[in-house]
């Protein structure tokens, strides 16, 4: 059984990775993949595929697609990442309970070469930067709903700077959040939606700081970090991400948990976390290949590649159709019965001497429209 590595530059935490799993002896091997024209509908010789860079390299994501309805287990899910931004995240999180710091996505300053004004009649214009800057209050932190790295991040202190600041960031979608003015910060590797470490962080100086850094944390802060981590993350259904917190009065704001290929190389993350994270990972991957549900059946479409699955939805789209086919029928009869009374009412004082219709012929008026749109109906669903 093999797992398949997809890496980019980074050559601290793949070759020690792989080393774990290959000194495991656990009957799974693991080695880096080499991909060329990719075949549709092929399966990899992999049960496992741990993508470290498919944001990077569109080839890589659409490849992995391929594998994951192939039945490989592929993490990230490449289908939910590539769907996946800042935003959405940000909604999300507030409805489930997390502290979210107020966040308000703004339409683009820019479009790409082709859309026009007149391509863009739905926006409002000019925005309301007032109401937007009073929801979020001053300073605030402009950035990309999709981003990563740290690029496009500005922090404004004033709507003038928001202008100055926004006229900058050309096509990509922003959005303007509540700035925390934070006391300590974390970044928190969550792996399997389970194993949880919680590194605080320095992002002033960007670095890592040891654990001893979180001794003044109550045992309730560590509880609540560690929750919402795990909450969030069963939500999006990682297997593996960090969640950045700032923490204010007590108060653990989720800032950033987009970071589904997070950095795990020794010189940044130094040689504790990097380990932890070798540890788990290899964990994770090893169990995977052994006893992992392949990442296809979290798909519709899988049901209707998989005989078992699909036949209870095939047979419950049948009871559908005939149910609403009975539906369509009494409904027909009704609106046929209305209408031959309409008719009646309307050509009765025109024709007095008209005889008057029998039941029996009424019926028989209405039947073949209620005949045909039923028909019709059950033709369509089938
Ligand atoms: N709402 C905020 N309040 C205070 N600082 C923030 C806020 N949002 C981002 N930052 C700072 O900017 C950095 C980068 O923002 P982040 O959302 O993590 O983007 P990226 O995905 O580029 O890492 C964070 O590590 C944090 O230091
Ligand atoms: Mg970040």
């Amino acid at each position: 059984m093999k797992i398949g590595i997809l890496v980019g530059m980074e050559n601290t935490f793949p070759p020690a990775l792989i080393e774990k799993i290959n000194s495991m002896n656990a009957g799974v091997t693991a080695e880096y993949i080499k991909i060329g024209g990719v075949k549709m509908g092929e399966a990899t010789e992999y049960k496992v595929i741990f993508d470290r860079i498919s944001h990077e390299i569109p080839f890589y994501r659409s490849f992995l697609k391929n594998a994951v309805l192939n039945g490989t287990i592929v993490v990230n899910n490449p289908f939910w990442w590539s769907a996946d931004e800042k935003f959405f995240g940000y909604s999300l999180a507030t409805k489930l309970g997390l502290a979210v710091p107020k966040t308000i996505l703004l339409p683009q300053k820019d479009y790409i070469k082709g859309v026009t004004d007149a391509s863009l009649r739905n926006l409002e214009f000019p925005l309301d930067w007032q109401g937007i800057v009073d929801h979020v209050g001053m300073p605030a932190i402009l950035k990309p709903h999709d981003g990563g790295g740290w690029r496009d991040v500005y922090k404004v202190d004033s709507l003038e700077e928001l202008w100055r600041d926004y006229d900058q960031t050309g096509t990509l979608a922003m959005t303007l959040q509540e700035f925390i003015d934070f006391t300590d910060y974390v970044r928190c590797y969550c792996v399997g939606r389970k194993e949880v470490l919680i590194m605080p962080y320095d992002p002033k100086n960007r670095r890592y700081l040891p654990q001893e850094a979180l001794a003044h944390y109550s045992p309730e802060m560590i509880d609540r970090i560690t929750r919402d981590t795990i909450l969030i993350n069963e939500a999006l259904g990682y297997d593996l991400n960090t969640v950045e917190f700032a923490i204010k009065d007590g108060v653990p704001y989720a800032i950033d948990f987009t970071n589904p290929a997070p950095d795990a190389d020794i010189w940044s993350v130094t040689e504790p976390y990097h380990n932890w994270i070798i540890e788990k990972m290899a964990n994770l991957l090893v169990d995977y290949a052994k006893n992992g549900q392949p990442t296809s059946h979290y798909h519709r479409w899988y049901k209707w590649l998989n005989p078992e699955a699909a036949s209870p939805i095939a047979s419950r789209a049948g009871e559908l159709a005939q149910e609403l086919a009975a539906g369509v029928e009494q409904m027909a009869q009704k609106a046929s019965d209305v209408l031959s009374e309409v008719i009646d009412q309307i050509t009765e004082p025109i024709k007095p001497k008209r005889a008057p219709r029998k039941p029996a012929e009424k019926e028989t008026k209405a039947a073949p429209k209620a005949a045909k749109s039923t028909k019709a109906t059950k033709t369509t669903k089938k």
